[in-house]
């Protein structure tokens, strides 16, 4: 692989774990298409290396990733975003065999929010915030949210994320069953590793077939859901408000959405 821009990926051969940190810091991690290439060729790469039995995905202290990249996306018609074909690559994340844990720290939204619920397993920090906020700049989610969330956390909840665009915090991700556990900021590393740790200890055939077990038990209907939902995230993009919405956040005002 080409060293990558907006990724960087340590591994360690004692411990068995490999680390991917998003790393566009300035935009809070907001994932590009370039972002995300790169991501899921390292997982490619991490998950065919069998001296790698567990890896970790993180962002930093502020945010794991407020999204996709709205400034990206703003201009784009229905058929752009169809042929640019980004969830191919967010397809081939999903697919890895390996055990992802997401070390969240601060934002994750929108796709940073759908990202860390394609990981297995969520460690976050106190100072966490979980959302899909897409519903403000006039579009929904797009890379899951829909299914993986409402599975996750209930009807209630998340129609009230998906729908009003709130964030919840840490503790009420971690009650609500989105997460596995929070730590004070200076720990969700520490605690992310551990847990992988724990995981690399055992036998990698047996974790690997787990896993896939574990995510048959959740799949059922899930890629008819995220046909569904992928259908009606290209749709916005057909209409008015998401120009307008994504304009808005660029020039920093508020939105006049007319229902076009
Ligand atoms: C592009 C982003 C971004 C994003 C933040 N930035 N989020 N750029 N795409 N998703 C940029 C800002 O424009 C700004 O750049 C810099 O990062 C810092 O952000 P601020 O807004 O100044 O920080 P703050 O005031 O602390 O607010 C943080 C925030 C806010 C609440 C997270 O940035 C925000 O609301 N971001 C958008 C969240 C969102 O709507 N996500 C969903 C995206 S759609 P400048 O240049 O001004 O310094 C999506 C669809 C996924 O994810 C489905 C398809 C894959």
């Amino acid at each position: 692989m080409q060293t990558p821009e907006f990724i960087l990926v340590t591994t360690n051969y004692d411990t068995h774990i490999a680390l991917i940190q998003l790393n566009r810091p300035k935009e809070l991690n907001a994932l590009n298409l370039q972002l995300m290439l790169e991501l899921k060729e390292a997982l490619r790469e991490l998950d065919a290396n069998d001296d790698v039995r567990a890896i970790i995905i993180t962002g930093n202290e502020r945010a794991f990733a407020a999204g996709a990249d709205i400034k990206q996306m703003a201009g784009k018609s229905a058929i752009d975003m169809l042929n640019i074909d980004q969830f191919t690559t967010w397809d081939s994340i999903k697919k890895t065999k390996k055990p992802i844990i997401a070390a969240v720290s601060g934002f994750a939204l929108g796709g940073g929010c759908e990202l860390c619920m394609t990981c297995d397993m969520i460690v976050a920090s106190e100072t966490a915030k979980f959302g899909q906020p897409e519903i403000k700049i006039g579009v929904m989610p797009g890379a899951g949210g829909t299914q993986r969330l409402t599975r996750a956390v209930g009807k209630a909840l998340a129609m009230e994320m998906v729908l009003t665009g709130k964030f919840i915090s840490a503790d009420e991700a971690l009650a609500a069953g989105l997460i596995n556990r929070v730590v004070p900021v200076e720990l969700y590393m520490n605690e992310a590793l551990k847990l992988a740790r724990e995981i690399a200890a055992q036998s990698p055939v047996a974790v690997r077939l787990a896993k896939e077990s574990v995510l048959q038990a959740y799949n059922g209907s899930l890629d008819e859901g995220l046909v569904f939902e992928r259908k009606n995230f290209y749709l916005l993009f057909a209409g008015e408000d998401q120009k307008e919405g994504m304009a808005a956040f660029v020039e920093k005002r508020a939105p006049l959405f007319k229902g076009k």
